[in-house]
Order: C-alpha cells, then sequence, then structure tokens
C-alpha cells in the first residue's frame, strides 16, 4: 500500500473532497484544438488527481464528469464525452481495483448510453467492498433531480411526514452512506456551484482557482488542502 502524505504540514484535512473540474474547453480552445481534446487532457487529469489523493489520508473524493444540464450540448461533444468515460473507466479499473479503491456512482444512470450503465455497474460491483479511497463518480448529475428522486422515494416508501428529518432524508440521496463535502473545489475561473451537491455542501468550504481542470497538479490540490486546513469552520456555532 502506497506511504501515505504526512498530514503534518496541515491543521486538518478534509475527509471528502468534491471536484467541478472545470475549464477543459477552454484548454483545448486557446490551443487551437478541438473541445474533445480538452476533455481527453481532463479525464486523464481525473486519473492523475486519483493517485494524488490516494497519498493522502482522505476518505472520499466526488468528481463531477456530467451534470444533468450537459446534455445541453453539441451532440458530438455528449457522445464525445461518454466514449471517453468508458475508455478511462476500461483502461484504468483494474489499477482502481488493484489500489483498493472503491467507485461509487451518482446521479441517473438509466438514461446514459447503455454500454456506459454497464461499466459502471461492472466498476461499481468490483470495487464494493474496497476499503481505501471512494471514488464517487458524479455523472448524469444534478443536485436538483436528486432531491426531486429522493422525495419521490420517500413517498413511493410511505414514509409519513413526522418521520421525515434531514437524517432519513440523506438516506434518500443518492449519495446515502457518504459523508458531507467539506472542501469543495473548483477549477476553471467559475465562482458557481452548478447544481453539483446542493444538499451536501451545505456547511463545505470553498476552493476557487482559475487554474484550468487540465493544468491542476498536486500543488494546486496542496494549495486548496492549505487554504482549508486554515480555516476555522464553525458551523453557525462560535
Ligand atoms: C468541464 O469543462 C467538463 C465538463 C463539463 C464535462 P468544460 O467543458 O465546461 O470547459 P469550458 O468551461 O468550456 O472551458
Ligand atoms: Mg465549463
Amino acid at each position: 500500500m502506497a506511504e501515505k502524505v504526512s498530514s503534518k504540514k496541515f491543521n486538518h484535512l478534509p475527509n471528502h473532497v468534491a471536484i467541478v473540474p472545470d475549464g477543459n474547453g477552454r484548454w483545448a480552445e486557446r490551443r487551437g484544438w478541438p473541445r474533445l481534446q480538452g476533455h481527453r487532457a481532463g479525464v486523464e487529469n481525473m486519473h492523475r488527481m486519483v493517485q494524488y489523493l490516494n497519498e493522502y489520508p482522505i476518505k472520499y473524493l466526488t468528481l463531477y464528469s456530467f451534470s444533468s444540464e450537459n446534455w445541453g450540448r453539441p451532440e458530438s461533444e455528449v457522445s464525445g464525452l461518454f466514449e471517453l468515460l468508458l475508455e478511462v473507466i476500461d483502461s484504468y479499473l483494474q489499477e482502481i481495483h488493484e489500489k483498493n479503491i472503491r467507485m461509487c456512482h451518482i446521479g441517473r444512470l438509466e438514461s446514459l448510453p447503455e454500454e456506459l450503465q454497464k461499466a459502471i455497474t461492472q466498476a461499481v460491483t468490483l470495487t464494493k467492498n474496497n476499503t481505501q479511497l471512494t471514488l464517487n463518480i458524479a455523472l448524469n448529475y444534478g443536485g436538483r433531480p436528486e432531491i426531486v428522486d429522493a422525495v419521490r422515494r420517500l413517498i413511493t416508501d410511505g414514509i409519513k411526514p413526522k418521520d421525515i428529518t434531514e437524517k432519513t432524508f440523506s438516506k434518500y440521496l443518492y449519495t446515502a452512506g457518504l459523508p458531507d463535502v467539506d472542501l469543495l473545489i473548483r477549477t476553471g475561473d467559475e465562482t458557481r456551484l452548478s447544481n453539483f451537491l446542493l444538499w451536501q455542501t451545505a456547511y463545505s468550504e470553498y476552493h476557487f482557482t482559475k487554474v484550468l481542470w487540465p493544468d491542476f497538479r498536486k500543488k494546486d490540490l496542496d494549495r486548496a488542502l492549505l487554504s482549508y486546513s486554515r480555516r476555522k469552520r464553525r458551523f453557525g456555532g462560535l
């Protein structure tokens, strides 16, 4: 098992890091390349990021790979992205499994291409008992659809209004069993949440950077972690 990076450098580290990896398109456009080249560099960087994160005592990483709103992009970009994601799962699943990483998925699986659905289900099943990092892929995910789906399931299960607490509600979200997000990182010079983990980021710390996702490296991650470790979280208390 990989030697863990000493956490001495940081006062405390987040347990759950969520990333909005933005800026793939601009990264490619600046080079005069097609946007899909940027997405390719982006998925390669996701692989790199998993290696980095796995060196820290951080237990959960959620990556926003495709949002419920990304369907609004040209069909060629959408299908190109799905092909890339399928390719990356095929290439790295064995390695992920060997590194004892557990893969999870959040989002609406049923509207994705069948092959991609199969690959995700297979990856989740294969790695379900792994105990190192939990790599949670948000694919066809939206925070609002997630809440709507939770309400539908609560009603289907006949849960009585008086029994609906924050705790029971959380169990109906896609993220059931995963802890709230401690640190949310967004690259690509945009300072918005874009329908990502609306419920789970209620008390998260945010880190925004101008760095475009394909260029985001370990030093940028360290910068985010250092900034997090210097903050005092009060959760509304004193
Ligand atoms: C993020 O990069 C990747 C996805 C949303 C899938 P973008 O594609 O949003 O890149 P920009 O914002 O156009 O540069
Ligand atoms: Mg973008």
